[in-house]
């Protein structure tokens, strides 16, 4: 089959190399990919995920069989209803079912009608009505917009004054746009966090092998939030018992909630969890693979992994996953200014030697390949992965990788997959 990844960043570069590796794909597409897939000898086509109609009219065309939609911004705006109804699978849930993400207050509500635990929390649309409340209760409290926000709208809140702040700044001032108009206020949860993903067709799931990502810029988890800056799989802590709770009690009554409203749900379904004293409980529900989550689990997959996103993206889900007895570890290098304004076009070397490691995948994010060679184009510009026998082993080899790639102001967390932040 001839299979299109959609998107342009690290998590499809895992996901191109993986379907490329499945038997039944005879050709992998990129739209719109970008210059680390190309040079795999990809073809990428230059069309804009959110351009809906010329997404639909392109697919058609190039007579794709699956389309495998990487991130959530197109699945939020329709893009799965839309090229079903040209008559193309879609591993991706339709607009409906992709609200688990695009809309926090919807998925907040959605738990509580399904007796999926989270952390207790209100919806506001009033900034008084927020604010009132938050004067009454003394937390501690997370404030979060209840629109897509590129991972910066979620407020983790010390005190009474800052959630005020957040909502100042969200409601008030409107720093996210429509996305802020509306917040979700929740318990600050404590403990680890793990992020737990399932293939599901909308009945039936299975579990991909779970990974932490690691979401603060700097070592020891600090520093602002990012896309996230590593990852890794599998999660010693996170125990068969653990993973058993979260498929009975998180992800199935969310996969069988959302058919039951009318929204069944195919594709990749992730719960990021926290692990707190009282059992997990959901922070976030995503309607897509995670990224940097993807560049330590897609590694970790055997078979015929594009036959199984067709199965689920028609209804027709088997139980078919197979799962190495492999550790990854990913390292991000992100260019200097990022998660603020990352710096573009500076040099980059070492990206051949590092790729010609033994256990060592390169996923290219925010990188272009010009002339001269490479340079940055991006604020995740690389994704290292390592992969090993035990998370040691693939640890060393990540940053083994990552330590020859270079440019200037390069940030690295050198704590991937190491013990927690104290
Ligand atoms: P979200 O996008 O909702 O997952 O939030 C982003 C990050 O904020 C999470 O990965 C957590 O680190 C943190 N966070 C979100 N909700 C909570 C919560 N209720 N308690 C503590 N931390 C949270
Ligand atoms: N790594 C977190 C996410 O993709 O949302």
């Amino acid at each position: 089959m001839r299979v299109a990844v959609i998107g342009g960043g690290g998590r499809e570069h895992a996901l191109v190399r993986l379907l490329r590796r499945s038997p039944s794909v005879r050709e992998v597409l990129a739209l719109p990919g970008n210059d680390g897939i190309a040079a795999d000898g990809v073809r990428c086509l230059d069309v804009d995920p959110l351009d809906l109609e010329d997404m639909c009219r392109t697919l058609a065309a190039e007579r794709v069989d699956l389309a495998v939609v990487g991130p959530e911004a197109p699945l939020v705006a329709g893009l799965a209803d839309r090229l079903e109804a040209a008559g193309i699978p879609v591993f991706g849930p339709r607009q409906a079912a992709a609200r688990i993400e695009g809309s926090k207050a919807f998925a907040k509500e959605f738990m509580a009608r399904h007796g999926i635990p989270t952390a207790p929390g209100r919806v506001f649309t009033e900034p008084a009505e927020a604010e009132d409340f938050l004067r009454r209760h003394p937390g501690p409290w997370v404030v979060k917009a209840d629109g897509l926000a590129a991972g910066k709208g979620v407020f983790v809140c010390g005190s009474t004054g800052e959630a005020l702040e957040a909502v100042d700044l969200l409601m008030r001032r409107g720093a996210f746009g429509d996305a802020g108009r509306r917040v979700v206020i929740e318990e600050r949860l404590e403990g680890r966090e793990l992020s737990v993903l399932a293939i599901t067709d909308g009945k039936r799931l299975e579990l991909l092998p779970p990974a932490r990502d690691h979401k603060r810029l700097r070592d020891g988890d600090r520093g602002p939030n990012t896309g996230g800056m590593g990852a890794y799989s599998p999660v010693p802590d996170a125990t068969p018992g653990i993973l058993e709770r979260v498929r009975r009690e998180i992800l199935e009554p969310a996969v069988a909630g959302l058919a039951e409203e009318g929204a069944a749900y195919r594709g990749v379904l992730y719960a990021g969890l926290m692990l707190t004293a009282d059992g997990p409980r959901v922070l976030e529900f995503n309607c897509r693979l995670g990224d940097p989550e993807a560049q330590v689990i897609l590694p970790r997959l055997e078979g015929d992994v594009a036959r199984l996103f067709l199965a689920a993206a028609t209804g027709r889900l088997e139980g078919t996953l197979r799962v190495r007895e492999l550790a990854a570890v990913c390292v991000v290098l992100a260019a200097p200014g990022y998660p603020g304004k990352p710096q573009h076009d500076l040099p980059i070397t070492g990206l051949e030697e590092a790729a010609a490691l033994p256990g060592v995948h390169l996923y290219h994010a925010g990188t272009r390949c010009r002339a001269g060679g490479w340079v940055t184009a991006g604020g995740r510009v690389v994704a290292v992965t390592g992969l090993g026998g035990d998370l040691e082993e693939a640890r060393r080899r990540a940053y083994g990788a990552a330590e020859r790639i270079r440019f200037p102001g390069r940030q690295m967390r050198q704590d991937i997959a190491g013990p927690p932040a104290t």
